[in-house]
């Protein structure tokens, strides 16, 4: 969202119209139901995903302050409880203890009257009481810190003192004011071992800027980075973590995320990373050339995990799946916007320096239902195309190892009815792995935004390419390469789209080995049911 230039058409109104006259509405209607509102669009219940994470009802955007405290992992994200477009922002909030299954709790954060929506941020826990802000109690003092968007975008932040339930504003917001930047906002921010201060990095127009603190109530500047190469779009929600180089023992670096809207890969918005140094005070990455954290169309402001246990030192992320180019007009219902799976983020080092991977949270296998429905492995793959006919779904993990051999063009044709699907392929004379929305189902994707999206991928030393694909009633995600690259596209298929084929063109292929598995649905409507403040 939110830049002044590319703001979404119901969002253009301005945030304190849209406070006001949501408060407005929400006292007339007495309360907030979790039936949509009557303009809500609706493409048929299947829609909605088996196991991406979506709000009860309504919009979603940013998945915020995501945090493990005492074995249970937080989602918060950007919600607006009431109508099913962007505006009348809070924090929504849902529970787990395996990242698979998630229980809504209370709304966590609502718009403050002066201050403005509680916008994108982060959450800590602050173990050494370094702020004051829960002294006495027992529990895990939990900090989120994020952006009040009202008149100006300020820093802010909010405690709990019961481990994550109930959180009440800190009476001195806020904690960082404006200096004079309009887009100012998405603070990311963790403890720094080496100078034992809490670090915030921010999104702070065209640059992320670093702040310092001793105890997340005061806050210095300490540096800027500003990409080398020109975005065109405002910077929004970074992420700052070190991690292992898990191909160099001994090795680590720090990578930088952040998105921007527009100047995605395709038009729209897009997550863009850097791998370098991070001392304390300064960003240095290793190759100043921007990075796609994710080659399809819609994966957008991620951000990961904090206060992992000290046995589980994964670092794990989640995005919103979605395009700012198409969000606020997406036809699905009563819900609209999901979250990625939760992926394993690591860096290995290959031929041209550091890279990012992404992988399935290993937890995810336990959405598989039972044994895999296909098991295939050696066969050739002519000309024609082979229809999976015992394997048929929406909700699905398909694992694919194929040796285009002489085929110039191999496919996996996923929600398949009659002439419609989504095409998930391999360009063999291009290198590049691509999903097509051409087909796919209805038009608004491919009017809004190109149908094709592309990655380069040569083939692996053995003259293969592996895929996982996690395939849900309305998106699919591609693990290519044990996730050396992604993809992720949202699409909007008909209901009855259940079949999978696999196709060449051009010559024969191999199938190694292909195995698929039907996804148990995670979904729980009657859990749903929604609460207003
Ligand atoms: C990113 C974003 C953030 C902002 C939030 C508002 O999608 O625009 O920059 O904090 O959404 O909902």
């Amino acid at each position: 969202m939110a830049t002044s230039r590319a703001f979404p058409q119901n969002a253009r109104a301005g945030w304190h119209r849209a406070i006001w006259l949501s408060l407005g509405l929400a006292l007339l209607a007495g309360s907030c139901s979790s039936s949509p509102d009557a303009s809500s669009p609706q493409t048929g219940v299947n829609a909605r995903p088996a196991y991406h994470f979506t709000a009860p009802a309504n919009w979603l955007n940013d998945p915020n302050g995501l945090i493990k405290v005492d074995g249970e992992y937080h989602l918060f994200y950007q919600y607006n409880p009431i109508e099913p477009w962007w505006g009348f922002i809070h924090w929504g909030h849902a529970v787990s203890t395996d990242l698979v299954h998630w229980t809504d709790l209370p709304i966590a954060l609502a718009p403050h009257a002066v201050l403005g929506m509680p916008f994108s941020g982060s959450a800590v826990v602050d173990s050494q009481q370094t702020s004051g802000l829960c002294s006495g109690s027992t529990s895990p003092c939990v900090v989120l810190v994020f952006t009040h968007s009202g008149a100006a975008q300020v820093q802010s932040v909010a405690v709990s003192e019961d481990g994550g339930r109930l959180f009440r504003l800190y009476p001195s917001n806020p904690v960082l004011p404006n200096p004079g930047v309009a887009d100012f906002r998405d603070p990311k921010v963790f403890f720094y071992e080496p100078t034992r201060q809490w670090i915030m990095v921010l999104a702070a127009g065209d640059r992320m800027s670093f702040y310092g603190s001793p105890d997340l109530k005061t806050w210095q500047h300490l540096s800027d980075c500003i990409p080398a190469d020109p975005v065109p779009g405002v910077l929004e929600v970074p992420d700052l973590f070190q991690l292992p180089v898990t191909n160099e023992p001994g090795m680590t670096r720090w990578v930088l995320k952040f998105d921007t809207n527009p100047g995605g890969r395709y038009g729209g918005s897009g997550a863009y990373y850097l791998i370098g140094r991070f001392d304390g005070a300064r960003f240095v990455p290793d190759d100043a050339t921007l990075k796609w954290v994710d080659y399809g169309a819609d994966f957008y402001a991620a951000t990961s995990f904090a206060n992992m246990p000290a046995d589980d030192d994964r670092r794990i992320w989640v995005g919103w799946m979605n395009n700012w180019a198409y969000a606020s007009v997406l036809p699905t219902g009563p819900w609209r916007g999901a979250l990625t799976i939760p992926r394993e983020v690591e860096i290995i080092k290959d031929s041209d320096g550091y890279r990012l991977v992404q992988r399935p949270a290993r937890e995810l296998t336990a959405l598989r239902s039972g044994e895999a429905i296909v098991e295939i492995d050696n066969q050739p793959l002519s000309g024609r195309s082979l229809n999976l006919d015992d394997c048929r779904g929406d909700a699905m993990e398909i694992s694919l190892v194929i040796e285009p051999g002489a085929a110039n063009d191999v496919a996996l044709a996923v929600r398949k009815s009659g002439s419609q699907s989504t095409k998930i392929g391999y360009d063999q004379r291009r290198q590049v792995l691509y999903v097509d929305r051409s087909f796919s189902g209805n038009a608004l994707l491919r009017d809004t935004l190109p149908a094709r999206h592309e990655a380069p991928l040569p083939l692996d030393g053995s003259g293969a390419i592996s895929l996982t694909v996690f395939l849900d009633r309305s998106s699919v995600e591609i693990f290519a390469h044990d996730g050396r690259v992604v993809l992720t596209d949202v699409i909007l298929t008909p209901d009855d789209g259940l079949g999978v084929e696999l196709s060449t063109d051009g010559g024969h292929a191999l199938i190694r080995s292909l195995r698929v598995w039907s996804l148990r649905s995670t979904f729980s409507a009657t859990a749903r049911l929604y609460s207003p403040l």
